[in-house]
């Protein structure tokens, strides 16, 4: 079975309802293959207004809808925290867990990582899974053992055979905003090294999860990272946000 491809926008805290419609406007003549899924993940208040968007343009379920957070709870008293079920009313197909940005900033550590990926997947939604190493422990030539630290827990808490339906974004943060990529080499090493990982306990799952990558994702460098073997397509964050740039990597795919 091929691998799914997806080139997801990640808009972070930026973008509004004009880039909505804006967006959804550009990527409508796009032809994308069968196997190719782009998703925009705009601020949890836009979500209803995507799907506003994308009905009036006929274009409902050719673009998907995904979201940046969300809680590891079902439901309950968590000012502040939207749950998976609650995202799939939305029509939310997709979810990003585990980004550097949230890891950092708001102190969410693997652990709790893993539990927010169970509670996307008994919604029955798809976690984009995000893992990576600070530009130290690179130099430190502690990667490997930073990205399994990241992955095994997910592994425990979901078991192997659930991580078939997880999408793995490696991000190195160091190219995270930075406009530093790393190269279409060192990024293929790296998605080779997170295959050979899963495939030393389960090489069916191991071919079946698509990996993509981001940091610094932009129209000049999205087709060599797209043409390596063990990249099945990219988290775009600055660049998603500029409708033209965002529409030469879709085409990239
Ligand atoms: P960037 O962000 O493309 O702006 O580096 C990527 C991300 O944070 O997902």
């Amino acid at each position: 079975m091929e691998r799914k491809s997806l080139i997801i926008a990640n808009w972070k805290m930026n973008g509004n309802i004009l880039l909505i419609e804006q967006m959804i406007q550009a990527l409508s003549p796009l032809q994308m293959d069968s196997n190719t899924d782009v998703v925009i993940c705009p601020s949890t208040p836009y979500l209803s207004t995507f799907n506003d968007v994308t009905k009036k343009a006929n274009l409902s379920g050719k673009i998907s809808l995904g979201a940046q957070n969300v809680s590891e709870h079902e439901s309950g008293a968590f000012s502040g925290e939207t749950s998976a079920t609650m995202l799939k009313e939305f029509k939310v197909k997709y979810v990003l867990v585990g980004h550097s940005e949230r890891r950092q900033i708001y102190n969410e550590t693997t652990e709790l990582t893993a539990k927010k990926v169970k509670a996307i997947l008994n919604a029955g939604l798809t976690p984009i899974l995000c893992i990576g190493e600070t530009e130290a422990e690179r130099m430190a030539e502690q990667t490997q053992a930073v990205l399994t630290a990241q992955l095994q827990p997910v592994i425990n808490e979901i078991g192997i055979t659930k991580l078939a339906e997880v999408v793995i974004a490696y991000e190195p943060i160091w190219a995270i905003g930075t406009g530093k990529t790393a190269s279409s080499e060192m990024a293929q090493e790296t998605h080779q090294f997170i295959r050979q990982f899963l495939a030393n306990i389960n090489t069916d799952v191991a071919q079946q999860v698509p990996l993509i990558y981001g940091g610094s994702v932009n129209t000049t460098n999205c087709e060599q990272l797209f043409a390596q073997t063990d990249i099945d397509g990219g988290l775009i964050g600055g660049a998603s946000l500029k409708v033209d740039e965002f529409i030469v990597i879709c085409s990239a795919a």
